[in-house]
C-alpha cells in the first residue's frame, strides 16, 4: 500500500495544526487549506511549514474557501485523497449572530460543496469528517449523546445541523464513508484569543504580570465539557480508521461553570477572580446554550478512545503557556 494522502480544510487553525502534526507522524503525505488574508494566519503551522524536511516532501499548502466550489474542486482533483477531514468553519459563536448568512454558506453549505466534489469526481476511496459541533444540541438538557434531540439556538448551531445531516445524507444515499464527530469544546496553548477560556488565561497572565487590571466577560453561569484540542484530533482520526462511517461524541463527560473556569485559573496565580471580572452586555449573546456535558460511551467502546488531559491539567498548559507568551510580550516591550 502506497502513502496515505490527507486533506484537512482550515488547516491553520487551533485543530488543524495538531492533525497535520498527528498524520505526518504516522507517515501521511498532508494536504492543507487555508483562506486569503492580508494578514499573517499561519503562526500555528509555521514550524512544519518551515521544516525543510517535512514540507519539501510531505506538507503543501493551498488557498482555498468553502464559499468557492471552484477552489475545492480543483484541489480534490489534484490530490484525490484517502482521507478528508473538514475542520475549516466560522468557528465563533457570538460572531455568527453578526454574520448569520456568511455562516450558514460556510458552516452549512460549505460541508455539501465538498460532499458534491466527491460525488462529480467519483472519489470512491475517499473517507469524508465532518467537523460536527455539540452548539447543536443547544437547549437539550445535559448530558448529550448521539441519541439526544438537536435544539440548536445559534446560526452557528443551526448551520452545523445542516452539515451534519448532510454528511449522513450523502453517506446513505451516495454510499460515501462520511462521518461526523460531535466534538465538545476542546481548548489548547493554540486557542483562538477570543474564545472563552483563551481569553481568561491570557487576561490572568497579563493581570498577573501588570500589563492589565481588568477582564470583561459576559455570561458566567454557562457550563461547558471542556477538553484539550490534542485528545479530540486523535479521536477524529480513529473515526475515519473504524470499519464503517458513523456519527460519535467525544467528550470528556465532565463539565464547570465559566465560574469555576475563572476559579482555577485564578487559583493557579495566587489571585481572586472577583478582583478584577467585570461583566459586560457586549460579551452576551442573544440566545446562549446553558450547558453542554458529552456521553461520549459510544466512542470509547467502539473506537477505544480515551481522553488523556483533565480539566486540572488543561488549565495549567494553558496558563503555563500564557505566562510564558506575556512574559516574551514584555521582555520586547522592555528592549524596544
Ligand atoms: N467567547 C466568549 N467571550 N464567551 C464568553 C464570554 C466572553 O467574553 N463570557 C462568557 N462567555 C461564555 C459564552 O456565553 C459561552 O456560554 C461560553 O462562555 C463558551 O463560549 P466560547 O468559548 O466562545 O465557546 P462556545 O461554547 O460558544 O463554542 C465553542 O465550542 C463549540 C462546541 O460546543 C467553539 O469552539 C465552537 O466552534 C464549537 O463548535
Amino acid at each position: 500500500m502506497g502513502i496515505k494522502r490527507a486533506l484537512i480544510t482550515g488547516v491553520n487553525g487551533q485543530d488543524g495544526s495538531y492533525l497535520v502534526e498527528l498524520l505526518l507522524g504516522k507517515g501521511y503525505e498532508v494536504h492543507g487549506t487555508l483562506r486569503r488574508s492580508s494578514v499573517f494566519t499561519t503562526e500555528r503551522i509555521d514550524h512544519l511549514m518551515n521544516d525543510p524536511d517535512i514540507n519539501e516532501k510531505t506538507f503543501f499548502t493551498y488557498l482555498a474557501d468553502l464559499a468557492d466550489s471552484s477552489s475545492l474542486d480543483v484541489i480534490l482533483e489534484k490530490v484525490r485523497p484517502d482521507e478528508i477531514y473538514n475542520l475549516a468553519s466560522m468557528s465563533h459563536v457570538r460572531v455568527s449572530f453578526d454574520v448569520p448568512v456568511y455562516t450558514g454558506d460556510i458552516n452549512g453549505l460549505g460541508v455539501l460543496r465538498i460532499l458534491e466534489g466527491i460525488r462529480r469526481l467519483e472519489l470512491k476511496d475517499t473517507k469524508f469528517y465532518q467537523a460536527s459541533s455539540s452548539e447543536m444540541y443547544g437547549l437539550t438538557p445535559s448530558p448529550q449523546s448521539e441519541l439526544s434531540p438537536f435544539n440548536p439556538v445559534s446560526p452557528y448551531g443551526c448551520a452545523k445541523l445542516y452539515g451534519y445531516h448532510i454528511t449522513r445524507t450523502y453517506r446513505w444515499g451516495y454510499k460515501i464513508f462520511a462521518s461526523n464527530g460531535i466534538l465538545f469544546n476542546h481548548e489548547s496553548e493554540r486557542r483562538g484569543l477570543t474564545f472563552v477560556t483563551r481569553k481568561i488565561t491570557r487576561a490572568a497572565s497579563r493581570i498577573k504580570l501588570g500589563l492589565q487590571s481588568k477582564l470583561s466577560l459576559g455570561n458566567l453561569y454557562a457550563m461547558r465539557d471542556w477538553g484539550h484540542s490534542r485528545d479530540y484530533m486523535k479521536a477524529i482520526y480513529m473515526i475515519l480508521q473504524h470499519d464503517r462511517p458513523d456519527d460519535f461524541v467525544i467528550a470528556t463527560g465532565i463539565y464547570h461553570t465559566i465560574k469555576e473556569f475563572l476559579n482555577a485559573v485564578f487559583k493557579y496565580l495566587d489571585m481572586d477572580w472577583k478582583e478584577f471580572v467585570i461583566c459586560d452586555d457586549k460579551y452576551r449573546r442573544p440566545n446562549d446554550v446553558p450547558a453542554l456535558q458529552g456521553d461520549a460511551s459510544k466512542a470509547r467502546k467502539e473506537l477505544g478512545w480515551e481522553p488523556k488531559i483533565d480539566f486540572k491539567t488543561l488549565v495549567k498548559l494553558m496558563v503555563d503557556n500564557d505566562m510564558k507568551e506575556v512574559k516574551k510580550e514584555l521582555l520586547v516591550k522592555d528592549n524596544g
